[in-house]
């Protein structure tokens, strides 16, 4: 009795090591994940794929040190030209933009619809349907950053898709309920999930017509908030990381909760500032050429390749080539700040 006894508690002096420990562990998995992916490797991977594919850049079902964003390459036609592609309609429960590299076309998004073309954006927003439609003759390429991983691990990810309207979650039950961006908003009659505010007055009862009143809410502020964004649009300003374009962030009127988009850019012979953060970064070098430091470790790059900055990672980036360098940055800034446990350290600022 007495040994089972101290087995017990063996077993609860280990479990509360484990709390102990797991931030040593976490350093050390992050220090030990891929940074670098190679875009040669992409497009020898594209290339096996031809004419019509999808590759992961970097998902944590890779090794990568992410836990909450993935970002991937959709293509479309390459080499044999366009071929008419569209997606089927569907939904689902992330932050979702998209970043056109190659074709046109447009997206029909909660009804409306979005024309766009090379340098374009979309936000898609939560829970909104949506399909995207390659118009033209010319080969469609686009990167997506999403925060699907983030809703697997709190268990609420939701995809519903056209094909497959057996498995709805939540669009089955009415025409009510494939019109509303709110996932399970039509299960219930509307007068009774509407907020009853001054009925009962206390402030228990606000606090609970307040938690009533947030889906519908939450529905408005996505149906107001932007979603296209033209690259022609797109506004660089100077700071101490050097030249950012902050394309889509809950600051600026996007409807994103998880994740945030910017552009960044270093001019030939130029560094970035130096930083580093308590949120997920990844990076897919659009243009230009040159190497980045994280931590330790030196990173050759040129158009093509990504990079995943392990959390709370010092990072600097280098122009050495003789055209001017563009990042695609998607990070989970905004999660982190949401939980209020954002952290910025800042370095060495940017040399112009
Ligand atoms: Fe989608
Ligand atoms: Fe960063």
């Amino acid at each position: 009795m007495a040994q089972t006894t101290t087995q017990g508690a063996d077993r609860e002096f280990r479990d509360a090591s484990d709390n102990n420990t797991f931030a040593t562990r976490e350093i050390e998995r992050r220090r030990s994940s891929p940074v670098f992916v190679s875009g040669d490797d992409v497009r020898a991977r594209m290339a096996a794929q031809e004419p019509t594919g999808m590759c992961f850049l970097i998902d944590p079902k890779l090794g990568f040190s992410v836990r909450s964003i993935r970002m991937w390459m959709n293509f479309f036609g390459l080499g044999e030209g366009a071929i008419g592609w569209k997606t089927l309609g569907h939904r689902h429960l992330i932050d979702a933009v998209i970043h056109i590299i190659k074709g046109r076309g447009y997206s029909v998004i909660d009804g409306i619809r979005y024309d766009w073309e090379p340098g374009d954006f979309l936000c898609v927003p939560t829970f909104a349907w949506h399909r995207h439609v390659q118009v033209g003759d010319e080969p469609m390429v686009y990167i997506a950053g999403t925060t699907t991983p983030f809703s697997m691990a709190l268990g609420v990810s939701i995809h519903e898709d056209e094909r497959f309207p057996e498995y709805w979650v939540f669009a089955q039950k009415s025409e009510e309920a494939r019109t509303t961006l709110i996932p399970g908003g039509a299960e219930v009659p509307e007068s009774a999930s509407q907020p009853m505010f001054g009925r009962e007055p206390g402030r228990e009862a606000q606090l609970y017509e307040q938690q009533v009143a947030f889906a519908p809410d939450e529905q408005t502020r996505r149906r107001r908030a932007r979603i296209l964004i033209k690259g022609s649009e797109v506004e660089f300003g100077k700071t101490r990381m050097g030249s950012v374009a902050t394309v889509v962030d809950p600051r600026i009127g996007f409807n994103t909760h998880v994740m945030s988009t910017l552009l960044a850019e270093i001019p030939p012979g130029h560094r970035s500032g130096a930083h580093r953060h308590m949120y997920e970064e990844v990076n897919h070098v659009l243009a230009g050429e040159g190497y980045s430091i994280v931590e330790d470790r030196r990173y050759d790059w040129k158009a093509g390749d990504s990079l995943c900055i392990p959390v709370f990672s010092w990072h600097q980036h280098f122009n050495t080539g003789s055209a001017t360098s563009r990042f695609l940055v998607h990070t989970t800034r905004p999660a982190m700040e949401n939980l209020g446990v954002q952290v910025t350290q800042h370095g060495e600022d940017a040399d112009f």
